[in-house]
């Protein structure tokens, strides 16, 4: 069959791997296919990431799925993801649950075809809100949102009571996103129910999830309501959005932030702006991709050490000895806590909170010298079993132990084993600024109490495009000031 050149003829970017894979049959697949709906033998509509994990166990690096007579082919191995983060033959792919996005996103950062200019354009006016300097400047207001944090934990702590994990991360990283990118404050920490915002957010994401578990043609009739809801919670989030815009206009503008440079700032080249329509997309996309992914881990850090407390205790310390007795950390003294981050690293080895991200072929190719690939064809890195392979993660890839990253052993790993943020042109913008804000948030907590698990919490993984650890709680135990104040290291002596 010739190549696919009509993608705007298929459903949400979707195109058929029988298109585009001429060996899709040496590609393995699950033994038994229901005719018409496909492969759904032992796989939920809301676990379709934790499905395809067992599936990669079973049938190995790469293997592919049927829904609804879709055929689509995931990689988990790392010979084949390194191959594939060749940028000069492969690229971002926007299908499958990033293309349900765009009814809400649109060509925003995320969600954006490559061809459309408003990437390029977004991109390079967008890039230097997370250079170093502009991060040094959030520094200050990620503090003053992690306080609201811990008087919330405080008081949970001196009634002995447990504390929701990921409610409460969510509450922090959307505070800490809304206030340093648009100076906004959605009041969360004072809230009994979650803002609007979030419970709309929730509600087109779950929507752009199911939409991958019905066949598209079917989609507007057997989601009906769901649509209808869905289209409520798009109008919510435009209206949320638009007042956000709206202050700060008649604001006369603010500090510099995101949202500056999205209304102000021209192309340092073009001298193009962004569209008011685009600057919409944007605002809804940073505030959903700024906090979402980070909070998911957040949340499975905290999960980990509260689980292992010699690696509590060990990244304690370091906090102790690198921040002393100052009563909030600098700038500089966030990325020196090398053990905590190692922590956050290996929880986002075992949980990517983005768990897949796509690619497609620039050109005719084969990938990893073995499987043919058209123009236009594309696969789904499975981030979690890439991150499992036992060929560069050892026998027991399940263990977590943060010194999996610790320098030499980062540096004998072959490169493109580690993809929690994606690849290539398209990896994440805000990396730096998920691991500034993760990073100073657990030391954070971490100074302050003793993370004691809830005795009868079990792991389970609820997926709503970014993955969460469901109904996790932990007992918060308030801990002792650093007796010696101590001088931090990294602080100015006088
Ligand atoms: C731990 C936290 C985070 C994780 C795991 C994460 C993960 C990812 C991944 C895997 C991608 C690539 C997706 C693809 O190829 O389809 C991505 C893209 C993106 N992320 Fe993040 N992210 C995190 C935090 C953030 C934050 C804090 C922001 C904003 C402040 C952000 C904004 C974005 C944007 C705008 C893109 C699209 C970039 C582009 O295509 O040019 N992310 N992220």
């Amino acid at each position: 069959m010739a190549e696919t050149t009509a993608p705007a003829l298929l459903p949400g970017g979707f195109r058929d791997a029988e298109e585009g894979w001429p060996e899709l049959h040496r590609i393995p697949r699950p033994a038994y296919r229901v005719p018409l709906v496909g492969d759904v033998i032992g796989s939920s509509k809301d676990t379709p990431v934790q499905d395809s994990m067992r599936l990669a166990r079973r049938l190995g690096p790469i293997f592919r799925r049927n829904a609804f007579g879709k055929e689509f082919v995931l990689v988990a191995g790392a010979d084949l993801a390194a191959d594939l983060a060749d940028e000069a033959r492969f690229a971002k792919h926007v299908g499958l649950g990033v293309a349900n996005l765009r009814q809400v996103a649109g060509d925003g950062l995320f969600t954006a075809y490559n061809h459309e200019p408003n990437w390029q354009l977004a991109h390079d006016v967008l890039a230097p809100g997370f250079s170093r300097e502009a991060m040094a400047g959030y520094h200050t207001m990620m503090l003053a949102v992690a306080e609201r944090l811990t008087g919330h934990w405080d008081r949970a702590a001196g009634a002995g009571r447990t504390v929701d994990v990921p409610g409460d991360m969510t509450k922090l990283t959307l505070e800490t996103i809304a206030r340093t990118g648009f100076g906004h404050d959605f009041g969360s920490f004072e809230r009994s129910r979650p803002h609007p915002f979030i419970t709309s957010m929730v509600g087109t994401l779950d929507y752009a999830q199911r939409l991958n578990a019905v066949p598209a043609p079917l989609a507007p009739l057997l989601l009906r309501r769901a649509g209808r809801r869905n289209a409520a919670d798009i109008g919510r989030l435009h209206r949320i959005v638009d007042e956000v815009v709206r202050i700060r206009r008649a604001d006369g503008g603010g500090e510099g932030d995101l949202l500056d440079r999205m209304l102000d700032t021209a192309h340092p080249e073009s001298g193009e702006r962004l569209s008011p329509e685009n600057v919409r997309r944007q605002v809804i996309t940073f505030l959903i991709a700024g906090h979402e992914t980070t909070s998911g881990a957040l949340s499975f850090a905290l999960h980990f050490l509260s689980l292992y407390p010699d690696v509590a205790d060990r990244a304690r310390a370091e906090v102790d000895r690198v921040w002393g007795g100052a009563a909030a950390p600098g700038y500089e003294q966030v990325a020196k806590l090398r053990y905590v981050r190692r922590v956050l690293d290996e929880s986002l080895r075992l949980w990517p909170t983005a768990p897949a991200y796509a690619r497609e072929a620039r050109a005719d190719t084969v990938l990893a010298g073995e499987h043919p690939m058209r123009r236009g064809a594309w696969t789904m890195v499975l981030t979690p079993m890439l991150h499992r392979d036992p060929s560069v993660w050892g026998p027991d890839p399940e263990r977590f132990d943060p010194d999996r990253f610790d320098a030499p052993a980062v540096r004998s790993r072959p490169p493109h084993t580690y993809k929690p943020f994606g690849t290539g042109a398209r990896a994440c913008i805000g990396r730096q600024f998920a691991l500034h804000e993760a990073t100073l948030v657990l030391g954070l907590l971490l100074r302050r109490y003793e993370l004691r698990p809830d005795p009868g919490y079990r792991l389970r993984v609820t997926e709503r495009l970014t993955l969460m650890p469901e109904g996790l709680r932990i007992r918060p135990e308030r801990r002792p000031a650093p007796t010696q104040p101590q001088t931090p290291e990294g602080a100015p002596a006088d």
